[in-house]
């Protein structure tokens, strides 16, 4: 439910950082700073920084800063709703829920009421499967039986809350109704069919049942695996698993069988293990190795990901032995890069399942063989791509396009710089060889991206920018900076600096006693903003300031948009470690004794030179695409004005640019 601004501003205001991440770590006063080894990555020296006044964390290894908010967002991998909840508590602000029109109320209550339906009759046939399992006579005959036969023991099945269910058309269905659960709700829970003739009749008939849990245990669904072998005709009785169709509770794509069983070991051993089938949780969790969850067939999605990065950010991917396998499921794994998260692969040897592999070797075994066997994902393709492309080297190509495609999924720029050189060095390949190949996908992807969005049209009649966001390349080694890659685009960077001085130097005085920000809003009017988070904080300072208010960066490293305060954090901790790009780029630093007005002038007029050098650049790529002469003609045109404008400019700060 929402909450109130009031309550998230007494938060901010209350929230002391040292106080909030000394819950948590214990921190070593060092000049301005306190200290501690990072949460978030191993480490040996202290990299994770608080400062008090500012009220703002910094960890310099892994690049993570923000208020005590986004600290507690980290810790606990939760949303900043739920952040703003925890610290209330610790500070005994009540937490003020949004009232709702009752007509809200009502809907939303409703909507509460009916997937509460649902969550009951789905456990009363849980129960009623579980009770066949252990009480009727063909369930312990047949169901029961056959899990023991697997090798499941009496607490697995109990903890897995399995079952069975008979062999007839409406056992289920007579039961329920008895009890007196509405034959809508049935249905609408995936329980019961309906024919063409109107008749009902159960969907799981002679079969054991898994049912599936969300993540805070409640059953939403089922899968059901039959026992019987195909006849002698060779006619099989429908699918070996059958699965609940989804429903209001029940989405596939957000959920993950074992989560309930799996989380807390998942958040003990910071590892979520991810198999193919229900078989393969259970018998891995028999074995004592009980962090593990499955996708069912499919492969990740954005949601299942999300779900498991509340308990750990890394993931180790168990799959069979067979190579159609291991191929399918590489596939879903960039996904799980591009969100973060660290993985890392096992495969087991021709023919085995993990399910088969720890009956066979047990579990002390089988945990050792993880541990030896977990190769990182990235470099496990690079190996086996490097096999393919020796039998093939034609497809050399292909293979090294495949790896770098993974590798720009990477959001953390120096867990991507450490994977180019490794890969560069598995293949023997020049490293700048494959960070251009990098680049090249990033602006296909971004071109792409543009297209499909309809707004590949860059310029607009009057020659003002119209695009949002550009794409973030890659630099060689040499250049890479520590923080963010874009700020290795001088245009970003111009811009940055210019929130910079904005946020920092704004409330100065020029030398004609006209306030700063007022000067750099206005000289920065015409021109749109390439980076979209420099763009969206100019947008939230100009509206704030039409209503009188200043913002300054305090405002802004409490900003709920992560991006926006990991930036502005950034900005304000890591002057010292970007200075050197700094003076690269032809960027002038206010320091102390320094007229700033002449240093911002500067700066700004090169961040409007740097932009018309850029968009220079893209209309002479719109001229080399005309297709008809109208369109070359339109291009050139702008071309010519764009080219005298920056002419001009480059004149007036007297500099040559190459
Ligand atoms: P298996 O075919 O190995 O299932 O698939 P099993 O029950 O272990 O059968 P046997 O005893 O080896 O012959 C492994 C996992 O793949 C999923 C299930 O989750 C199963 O646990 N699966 C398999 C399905 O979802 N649907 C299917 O049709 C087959
Ligand atoms: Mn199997």
């Amino acid at each position: 439910m929402p909450i109130r601004d009031e309550t998230i501003k007494a938060v901010q205001q209350t929230a002391d950082i040292l106080e909030v991440v000394e819950d948590y770590l214990p921190l070593k006063k060092k000049g301005q700073n306190w200290w501690a080894l990072s949460p978030f990555t191993d480490e040996k020296t202290p990299s994770f920084s608080v400062n008090p006044q500012k009220g703002i964390f910094k960890c310099f290894s892994t690049g993570k800063g923000g208020d005590a908010i986004s600290f507690v967002m980290e810790m606990e991998g939760i949303g900043f709703i739920e952040a703003i909840k925890i610290l209330a508590k610790k500070y005994s602000i009540s937490v003020e829920e949004l009232e709702l029109s009752e007509e809200q109320k009502e809907e939303q209550n409703e909507a509460a009421a009916h997937r509460e339906s649902l969550y009951i009759v789905l456990n009363f046939a849980a129960e009623y499967f579980k009770n066949l399992l252990h009480n009727h006579e063909t369930g312990k005959s047949i169901g029961l039986s056959y899990f023991k036969e697997r090798g499941f023991l009496g607490k697995t099945i109990e903890d897995f809350g399995l079952g069975y269910s008979l062999d007839e058309w409406q056992a289920f269905n007579d039961e329920a109704e008895k009890k007196g659960y509405k034959t809508e709700l049935l249905e609408q829970a995936g329980l019961i069919v309906r024919n063409e003739n109107d008749k009902l009749y159960d969907r799981f008939r002679g079969r054991v049942m898994f049912p599936i849990h969300n993540v805070t245990g409640r059953v939403v669904g089922f899968g059901a695996r039959t026992l019987k072998k195909e006849d002698k005709t060779g006619k099989k009785f429908g699918p070996k698993y059958l699965n609940s169709p989804e429903s209001e509770v029940y989405q596939k794509s957000e959920i993950l069988y074992g989560i309930f069983q799996a989380k807390k070991s998942i958040r003990d051993k910071d590892n979520c293990y991810l198999v193919e089938g229900y078989t393969d949780v259970i018998s891995l969790h028999q074995a004592g190795i009980e962090n593990v969850v499955a996708s069912s067939g499919t492969s990740l999605t954005e949601d299942q990901i999300k779900l498991i990065s509340r308990f750990t950010k890394n993931v180790t991917v168990l799959y069979d032995g067979d190579k159609a396998g291991i191929k399918a499921s590489l596939r879903g794994v960039d996904l799980i890069l591009e969100k973060g998260l660290d993985v890392k692969i096992v495969t087991f040897p021709e023919g085995e399942d993990p399910d088969s592999f720890v009956r066979n070797v047990g579990g002390e075994k089988f945990a050792k063989y993880i541990e030896d066997e977990s190769r990182d994902f990235i470099l496990f393709k690079t190996s086996l791509g490097l096999k393919e492309s020796e039998a093939n080297p034609i497809k050399k190509a292909d293979v090294i396009r495949d790896i770098v495609t993974s590798i720009v999924k990477i959001p953390d720029a120096i867990k991507r710089s450490v994977f180019y050189r490794e890969c560069s060095s598995l293949m023997g390949i020049d490293e700048d060889l494959l960070i251009d190949e990098g680049n090249k996908i990033l602006i296909k992807e971004d071109q792409n991206k543009r297209f499909k969005e309809g707004r590949n049209q860059q310029f607009k009649s009057d020659s003002q920018r119209t695009d949002g966001g550009g794409v973030v390349v890659e630099n060689k080694p040499e250049t890479t900076s520590k923080t963010s890659t874009s700020l290795n685009d001088p245009v970003n960077f111009q811009e940055r600096e210019c929130v910079r001085i904005l946020l920092e130097y704004g409330n100065q005085e020029t030398e004609e006693g006209s306030l700063l920000y007022r000067y750099i809003l206005e000289e920065i009017e015409q021109l749109e903003f390439n980076d979209p988070i420099s763009k969206k904080i100019i947008n939230e300072f100009s509206i704030a300031l039409a209503k009188g208010e200043v913002l300054d960066s305090t405002y802004f490293t409490r900003h709920p948009d992560q991006q926006i305060k990991q930036l502005v954090v950034d900005m304000i901790t890591e002057k010292n470690v970007i200075s050197e790009n700094w003076k690269k780029h032809h960027i002038i630093v206010p320091e102390k004794d320094a007229k700033l007005h002449q240093v911002v002038y500067s700066n700004v007029l090169r961040l409007k030179y740097r932009t018309l050098k850029k968009m220079c650049q893209e209309s002479m790529e719109l001229l080399g695409n005309a297709k008809t002469v109208d369109e070359e003609m339109e291009a050139l045109q702008i071309f010519q004005a764009l080219k005298q404008q920056e002419n001009e400019l480059a004149k007036f700060l007297g500099i040559v640019y190459s």
